[in-house]
Formats: structure tokens, C-alpha cells, sequence
């Protein structure tokens, strides 16, 4: 494991914000807010959830701004109305028990993404996307400058974006007091605890539609887990592609075919499409996930799209949901099934992060946490 796993396991406590002095303080708050939204309409308002924790905590402790900055989907550097942050906003809004105003300003500070803002409550704004700025991908050393003469201190709490070095993960850190937040914490100390010190037999469950995205951490985690069980069309490529088959890794022996029937598996029906895991190999991994005392799940176990494939996933949601262990789902499908299923509270952690979270576990280098873990 890359040397970060290795040597953390808490963010360091001056940089907590149970640390900081937010009184008559401006407080800009980096948030992972990309949601999905449809047709202006939030469809997973997890993310918002997230963030509350920590917006309302710098609200206690007495700032007397606070300034909410994120990014939405990829508008690539360019002010488009389907990636404004408004419905997101209103959300946020009604938690507070608040309405939106949306507001325009006249300022010195020429940049698309901070011309335009949100009023929450009289003291907290929500400034549009970042990624209308075409410096916030880039790690522009002027829009840092701009996105720091805003505030006095900043709270960085954008774990799912973790993976970005884009100038309000990397840029922004420097040049101004930072401070994680309540989720980024949780996030830190929860993945830490699986990678250094899991609690034995350590069981992992990857599935999901793309192998290259998970080749990374079936490979992590068959260094540090006792099995590392594999499903979804992850399996499939992984079978296809002859990727290794050493002794703690599973793979499966049966699944469902387009016509919903079981078939084994094999080249011949794994070419002709192999939708979810069969009755045998859910049979296996419930017998090895039984026993474990640290379970990490990510990815679906078959096409959770369409109802007719939903079986072996859903099966095993509620199955690890009622075992007594320590255990950890991530992936934006998984945990919409956890969700679906109303099974949240039967996990000990869901994080946020996708690609920042498999980044993290596979040990690349993530300079925006290494700013906040120095
Ligand atoms: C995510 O949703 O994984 C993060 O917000 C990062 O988004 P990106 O993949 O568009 O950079």
C-alpha cells in the first residue's frame, strides 16, 4: 500500500475544526456537491446530506460569513445553465429552514463562477459551480487568488472530489488556514481504519460495470484481505481478459443470462452476456462474507438498471446488512441500492466518495488530502 495508508489514520488534530476560531470569521466551505439532477431536480440528495454536518457546525460556532463553494458535473470551463448549482442550493436552503435568493454582484472579481451567488440565510452563500471558471480545473494560480481574498479561513470537506487537483482542492489550501471537515474526517478515519487495522477475516466484495476502474483495488485489496470476492460485469472482463486468479480471489461460478436463465460460466456465456451473479455463487460468497469481520463493498453485483438483474445484489445488500461486523460500502450504485433498500443504518459507513474512494484504497498519491494530513 502507498505510503499514506501506511502512516495515517486520523486527520491531524490542528487540522480539525473542533481547533478553529470561526468567531467574526469568513469561512469558505469546499463541499462535494455534484449531484445527479434531472430536468432541475436533485435525484440523490446523499451528498447534501453530508455537507450539513459541517456547514452547521462553522454556522455554531459563530462565522460571521459563510461562503459554500462546489462543483456540478463538467461544464468544461463554461457558464451553462444545466450545471448551475440552484437546485442544489434550494435544497440546502430548505434544510436550513431557509429560501433562496438568488443574487447577482457587482465585483472586482471577474470570474463566472463568482459572479453569481446563492443567499441561504442572511450569513451563508452558495457560489455557482466552479467549473464555469475554466481556472478551477486548471489549478490557476489567479483563481485561487480569487477564491481566497474571499474568505479568512477554509474548511475543506470535498472528499468525494479528493482524487482533483484542481485549485480548490490543491491551489486554495495554500493560501489560506485550512481545515478539514466533519465528512472528509470521517471518510479519512473510516478507510484508514479498513487499509491499517481491519478487524479479521477482512472480506472485500468488488462488482461494477468496468474492470479498469476497479483492476486497482482488487489488486489492493488482495494484498491486506483475506478474500476478495468479484462480481458484476467487473467479473466478467476479469474472467475474459485472464486477469490473475490467485488464491484469495473469487470469482463466479454461475449467472444469469440475458433470457434469465442460470448458466455456468464460461467463455462461450460469458460472451454472450452474463447480466447478474446465479444462485451458486451467491451461495459462496454469503458462506465467506458470514464469517468476516470487516467487510468493503463496492460495485453492484449485476445490471441494477434493470429490474429483472437486481436479484443477486439486492440479496447480498440484506445480507451483509444484518451481519455483525465492521462494515464499509462505496460506489455511487451501491450505495443507491443500500438506500433503495432502507438498509443505510445497518452499515457502519457509506462513504461519498467514488473514484475518489477507489483512488484512495489503491493507494495513489492524493495531494489534496496530503495538504490537509501535513
Ligand atoms: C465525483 O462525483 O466522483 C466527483 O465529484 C468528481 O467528479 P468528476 O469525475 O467530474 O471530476
Amino acid at each position: 500500500m502507498a505510503e499514506l495508508s501506511k502512516r495515517i489514520v486520523r486527520v491531524p488534530p490542528h487540522r480539525q475544526i473542533s481547533k478553529a476560531d470561526f468567531r467574526l470569521k469568513r469561512v469558505l466551505i469546499r463541499f462535494d456537491l455534484n449531484v445527479p439532477v434531472e430536468k432541475g431536480e436533485v435525484q440523490d440528495e446523499k451528498r447534501i446530506e453530508a455537507a450539513m454536518p459541517t456547514l452547521k457546525k462553522v454556522m455554531e460556532r459563530g462565522a460571521k460569513e459563510i461562503i459554500v463553494i462546489s462543483h456540478l458535473g463538467r461544464p468544461e470551463g463554461k457558464r451553462r445553465d444545466e450545471f448551475s448549482l440552484r437546485p442544489v442550493a434550494q435544497i440546502i436552503a430548505k434544510r436550513l429552514r431557509s429560501r433562496v435568493k438568488p443574487k447577482k454582484i457587482e465585483t472586482e472579481i471577474d470570474s463566472p463562477a463568482l459572479k453569481e451567488y446563492f443567499e441561504l440565510t442572511p450569513r451563508v452563500k452558495l457560489f455557482e459551480n466552479l467549473r464555469f471558471d475554466p481556472g478551477e480545473e486548471s489549478n490557476s494560480a489567479s483563481f485561487a487568488k480569487k477564491l481566497a481574498s474571499l474568505a479568512d479561513i477554509f474548511v475543506q470537506d470535498a472528499f468525494a472530489n479528493i482524487h482533483r487537483e484542481h485549485t480548490s482542492m490543491v491551489g486554495l489550501p495554500e493560501l489560506l488556514p485550512t481545515y478539514a471537515g466533519l465528512l472528509l474526517e470521517k471518510e479519512v478515519y473510516h478507510l484508514m481504519k479498513i487499509l491499517n487495522n481491519p478487524d479479521r477475516p477482512f472480506v472485500t466484495l468488488i462488482g461494477g460495470a468496468k474492470v479498469a476502474d476497479k483492476l486497482p483495488i482488487i489488486e489492493a485489496f488482495s494484498k491486506i484481505a483475506e478474500a476478495v470476492l468479484v462480481a458484476g460485469k467487473t467479473a466478467n472482463e476479469y474472467i475474459l481478459e485472464g486477469h490473475p486468479r490467485t488464491g484469495d480471489i473469487y470469482l463466479p461460478t454461475d449467472g444469469i443470462s440475458k433470457l434469465g436463465s442460470i448458466v455456468p460460466i464460461n467463455e462461450q456465456t460469458l460472451k454472450s452476456g452474463i447480466f447478474d451473479v446465479g444462485p451458486q455463487t451467491i451461495m459462496l460468497y454469503k458462506s465467506i462474507l458470514a464469517s468476516a469481520k470487516t467487510i468493503f463493498w463496492n460495485g453492484n453485483l449485476g445490471m441494477t438498471e434493470n429490474k429483472r438483474f437486481i436479484h443477486g445484489t439486492y440479496e447480498i445488500a440484506r445480507f451483509i446488512g444484518k451481519l455483525k461486523a465492521h462494515k464499509v460500502a462505496s460506489g455511487g450504485n451501491t450505495d443507491e441500492v443500500i438506500s433503495a433498500l432502507n438498509l443505510t443504518d445497518q452499515y457502519s459507513f457509506v462513504s461519498t466518495g467514488g473514484g475518489a474512494t477507489s483512488d484512495f484504497i489503491a493507494g495513489k498519491k492524493l495531494l489534496a488530502l496530503e495538504l490537509l494530513l501535513r
